[in-house]
């Protein structure tokens, strides 16, 4: 036979084979699993409005439509989750958290007694305490290596219940910085990194390339900095700047060459525009911001995540759970010019992500933010995209979560009144979906 046949029957015959075997795996995937999702009230973070009477078709982890409940023949005998007396939004999204840490362990001599362990079983119990509060995704910014990545992967595999979360490593600090947390004597370490000591602890750019390099080896997925000193740390202070320009460009080279996005610390004024003009990705904090970091934010569009609840907690309880006097009058300071400040921004036009470091009050109570964020000058309907499609957009996820359209991830909340006339009733989300997956129902009239 001519090769040139030859070949052409052989071509023909994997054809065949192919077609075969791609019936054969037709025929074993199994079928799948469809609910039907009766939406009273749905506000799905693509407008600023509610829709009525509306069916969120589920197949498997994600959404298959979302179309007027007349449009749907909802086939007898499917499976029906009927929230057609409530009000149904998108999973909600923390870009500040750590879940590893605990609002009732604030005296800085935890750090000496702190171990990896301890803060992995407080990961386990917060993970799902937030999920259950509603939020289906976190930004994890700062926890010991690599917490957070671990966490991260032992909840995507369904091993432990939790948030999707987008992990950092240890933030980037400068030596005594607000990463730098400890008071201690010389000889103490510091025992937040107990593993690696001083990891991410690093001073002039070239250190800080290789801290970012390496954490991209422990794939992290977000890199955290701190720019100026904070509240919690000992011995520094809020308004002082901590990395310098040229430290933080060079992380957010290293990170954006590698996909990484950057969140900077940043209480202070100049810390703040100096992380701005390097290019993060966002200003977390952002209490002492002025015009000029406002202009320069708008007009760059980095997003500000303001932690604007943390104020009532830590002048709160937290002096209770061993958190220092000096600590307290930093916050004293800081609180009210904050929420003021955020206020400014608002006005300013920044973009605003949801973002509450939770961790530093109780997890879970992450919802407690928005009443300030509609206090200090947004809309309703402006919050729940804070914490919706904006912050999705911020951890570069806006592909899958922060909205309820056809093709994204089925995370689904839902609760009994109006939120865009009482924001409030977040702080009791009533149903939880996670990809499709039930975790929390308190609503269901009829499942069939
Ligand atoms: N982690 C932050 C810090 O220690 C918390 C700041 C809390 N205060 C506030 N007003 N947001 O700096």
């Amino acid at each position: 036979m001519p090769l040139s046949r030859f070949v052409f029957l052989a071509l023909v015959l994997c054809f065949m084979t192919s077609v075969v075997a791609a019936q054969q795996a037709e025929k074993e995937k199994p079928a799948p699993h469809v609910v039907y999702v009766k939406a009273g009230h749905l506000f799905d973070a693509t407008s600023d409005v509610l829709r009525e009477n509306v069916v969120i078709t589920v197949e498997d982890e994600r959404i298959k439509s979302v179309a007027a409940a007349g449009e749907v023949k909802i086939p007898a005998g499917a499976e029906v989750i009927d929230l057609s007396k409530a009000w149904v939004l998108p999973g909600l999204i923390d870009c500040h958290v750590h879940l590893e840490a605990r609002a009732d362990k604030l005296d800085p001599i935890e750090d000496v007694r702190w171990t990896p362990f301890k803060g992995g079983f407080a990961g386990v119990v917060n993970a799902k305490t937030t999920l259950m509060a509603g939020f289906t995704s976190v930004r994890d910014v700062g926890s010991s290596p690599f917490f957070a990545v671990d966490l991260r992967d032992s909840i995507n595999e369904g091993f432990i219940v939790g948030p999707r979360v987008v992990a950092s490593g240890p933030p980037l600090s400068i030596t005594g910085g607000h990463g730098d947390m400890n008071s201690f004597a010389p000889a103490v370490s510091n025992s937040m990194y107990p593993a690696e000591k001083d990891f991410a602890i690093v001073d002039g750019p070239e250190e800080v390339r290789h801290a970012v390099r390496e954490q991209i080896k422990y794939r992290v997925d977000v890199i955290k900095l701190m720019a100026t000193g904070g509240v919690m740390s000992q011995g520094d202070q809020p308004g002082a700047e901590q990395l310098t320009y040229e430290e933080m460009k060079m992380a957010v080279d290293e990170a954006h060459r590698a996909n990484r996005k950057v969140a900077a610390h940043a209480h202070g004024t100049q810390g703040i525009k100096d992380a701005v003009r390097a290019g993060v990705d966002s200003i977390e904090h952002g209490s002492l911001i002025d015009d000029e970091g406002i202009q320069m934010m708008k007009e760059r569009g980095t997003y500000l995540v303001a932690d604007i609840y943390n104020d009532d907690y830590i002048l709160g309880m937290a002096q209770q759970f061993g958190l220092p006097e000096a600590n307290i009058e930093k916050e004293r300071k800081l609180g009210k010019l904050q929420r003021e400040n955020f206020a400014r921004a608002v006005k300013g036009g920044v973009k605003i992500a949801f973002g509450t470091d939770a961790g530093v009050y109780p997890h879970g109570d992450n919802a407690k933010q928005f009443h300030y964020m509609v206090k200090y000058g947004l809309t309703p309907a402006q919050a729940i995209k804070a914490a919706t499609v904006n912050a999705a957009d911020l951890i570069d996820r806006k592909d899958i979560v922060g909205t309820i359209e056809a093709g994204k991830y089925a995370d689904i909340i839902a609760v009994t009144a109006n939120p865009l006339e009482r924001i409030e009733v977040l702080e009791h989300v009533a149903f939880v979906m996670k990809g499709g997956k039930v975790y929390k129902d308190e609503l269901t009239v009829e499942k069939k």
